[in-house]
C-alpha cells in the first residue's frame, strides 16, 4: 500500500521490487570485480543453477475461501520469536560493496526485526556492529579456526558482544574452485580482509611476528592459513559445547546422516544450505536435500534453509518443505550494493511483503498453517 500511496504522488521506488534484477544493476554500478566476489560460484555454477531450478520446479496449489484477511509472519526459532521466518546471511567482507558494510546491513535487519548473522570474515570487528544493531537479534557465524586460541577468544568476545547463537559453517574447511574469484587471484576479497575481524582479535594478532599494520601481506597470509581447518571431525564439536553455552547450529547440511549425527552431538539446529553454490560444483540442491533432512531430524533441531531464494514464493516454498525460517544471501548485499542499508532494507521489505502476499493468496495466515507443504513437483 505504501508504495500505491506514494505512486499518488508520482514517486516510484529507488530500487526494483523485483529483486532478481539487483545483480545485474550492481555489476553497471561497481563493475565485474566485485559482482564476482558475491555472484561467483563454484565451478561452472551448476550448483547454483540447481538450487534455482529445485525452488522453480515446486509449485505452490493455492487454496481458497480461507478467511485470511489477519495474517501473522511470526515463527519461534532457537527459542526467541521472530516477527518472520527470515535471517540475513553470514556473508565475509561486505566493504567490498559498500563501505558502510556490515554496520550497514545489521542496522538494516535491526531496524526491521530481522536477525542478522554477522560472518567471522567481517570487515568491521564484530563489537562495533554489535553496537549498531543496538538491542537487535544478532546470531555469530564461526569459520572453525585451526587455532584454538582465537576460536575461544572469538566465542568469548561474540558472547560479550550480545550474540546469542553460533552458526559454525561446515562447508568451507577449504575455499572451493571458483572461477570468478580465482581470475582475479581474490583481489578485491584480500583487500577487504584488510580491516577484517580478526584482525582486532587478540588471540589472532599475538600468532603474528609484527604488527599487522607493519606488515599486512603477513597477517592476510596468517588469516589464510588459519581461517579454517581440514582436519576437524565430529566428535571436535565437544570443544565447541565447552566454550558456547547458547544454541549452536551447525550450518552445510545436506545429507541426512550429517543431520542426525548434528543431534546426536547435542546441537541446537542446522542450515541446510550448499553455500549458495560455492562450495561444490555438481552438488545437490539444497531444496532437494531439505525434505530429506526435515524427515531425518525435523524432530530434534530447528531446521533452517539457504541457497538460491530470491522471491517471497521460495520462501514459502522453503517453509513448505519443512524449513522453520530461511536466511537470505546476494539479494541483500546487492541491496546494500545499491543503497547501503536503505537498500538492504528495501530488500527484506520487498522479499516479506511478497511472502505475506504468496501466503495470503495461498489461503494461509501464517507460515505454521497445517496444509503450507502441498507443493507439487514438476506439474508438466
Ligand atoms: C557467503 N556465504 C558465507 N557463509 C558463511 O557461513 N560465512 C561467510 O563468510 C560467507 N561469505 C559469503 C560471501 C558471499 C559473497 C556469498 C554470496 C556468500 C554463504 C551465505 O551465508 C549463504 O549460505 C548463501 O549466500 C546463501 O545463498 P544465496 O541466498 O546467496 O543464494
Amino acid at each position: 500500500y505504501e508504495i500505491y500511496l506514494n505512486g499518488m504522488t508520482g514517486a516510484v521506488p529507488r530500487l526494483p521490487t523485483d529483486l532478481t534484477r539487483l545483480e545485474e544493476l550492481t555489476e553497471r554500478r561497481l563493475g565485474p570485480g566485485p559482482v564476482g566476489y558475491v555472484a561467483g560460484s563454484a565451478g561452472d555454477g551448476s550448483t547454483a543453477r540447481a538450487n534455482r531450478a529445485a525452488l522453480d520446479r515446486r509449485r505452490i496449489v493455492p487454496r481458497m475461501l480461507r478467511d485470511v484477511h489477519e495474517r501473522d509472519l511470526a515463527v519461534d526459532v532457537l527459542g526467541r520469536r521472530l516477527p518472520a521466518p527470515l535471517a540475513l546471511a553470514p556473508v565475509g567482507v561486505l566493504s567490498i560493496m559498500h563501505p558502510d558494510a556490515e554496520p550497514a546491513a545489521a542496522r538494516a535487519a535491526a531496524a526491521q526485526g530481522v536477525p542478522y548473522v554477522l560472518s567471522s570474515a567481517s570487515s568491521t570487528p564484530m563489537e562495533q556492529v554489535a553496537e549498531a544493531m543496538g538491542d537487535g537479534e544478532r546470531w555469530f557465524q564461526l569459520y572453525w579456526p585451526k587455532d584454538r586460541e582465537v576460536a575461544r577468544s572469538f566465542l568469548g568476545r561474540a558472547k560479550a558482544a550480545g550474540y546469542s547463537a553460533l552458526f559454525v559453517t561446515l562447508d568451507t574447511p577449504l575455499l572451493s574452485w571458483r572461477p570468478r574469484d580465482l581470475d582475479q587471484a581474490y583481489l578485491p576479497f584480500l583487500h577487504g580482509v584488510g580491516t577484517a575481524n580478526y584482525f582486532s582479535d587478540p588471540a589472532f594478532r599475538a600468532g603474528l611476528a609484527k604488527p599487522v599494520h607493519e606488515d599486512p601481506n603477513a597477517a592476510v597470509m596468517h588469516f589464510v592459513g588459519m581461517f579454517s581447518d581440514p582436519a576437524k571431525s565430529w566428535p571436535d564439536l565437544a570443544f565447541l559445547r565447552e566454550n558456547w553455552d547458547g544454541p549452536i547450529v551447525l550450518k552445510g547440511i545436506l545429507h541426512p546422516d550429517d543431520a542426525r549425527l548434528a543431534a546426536d552431538a547435542g546441537m541446537d539446529g542446522v542450515v541446510v544450505s550448499n553455500h549458495g553454490g560455492r562450495q561444490v560444483a555438481g552438488s545437490v540442491a539444497a531444496a532437494d536435500a531439505l525434505p530429506r533432512v526435515v524427515e531425518a531430524v525435523g524432530d530434534r533441531l530447528t531446521v533452517l534453509f539457504d541457497s538460491g531464494v530470491r522471491t517471497g514464493d521460495d520462501v514459502f516454498k522453503a517453509l513448505a518443505l519443512g524449513a522453520r525460517a530461511v536466511l537470505l544471501g546476494r539479494p541483500y548485499v546487492y541491496g546494500l550494493a545499491l543503497d547501503g542499508q536503505a537498500g538492504v532494507e528495501h530488500v527484506i521489505r520487498c522479499l516479506l511483503a511478497e511472502l505475506d502476499l504468496t501466503l495470503a493468496l495461498s489461503g494461509h495466515a501464517s507460515p505454521t498453517t497445517p496444509g503450507l507443504g502441498d507443493l507439487v513437483e514438476d506439474p508438466a
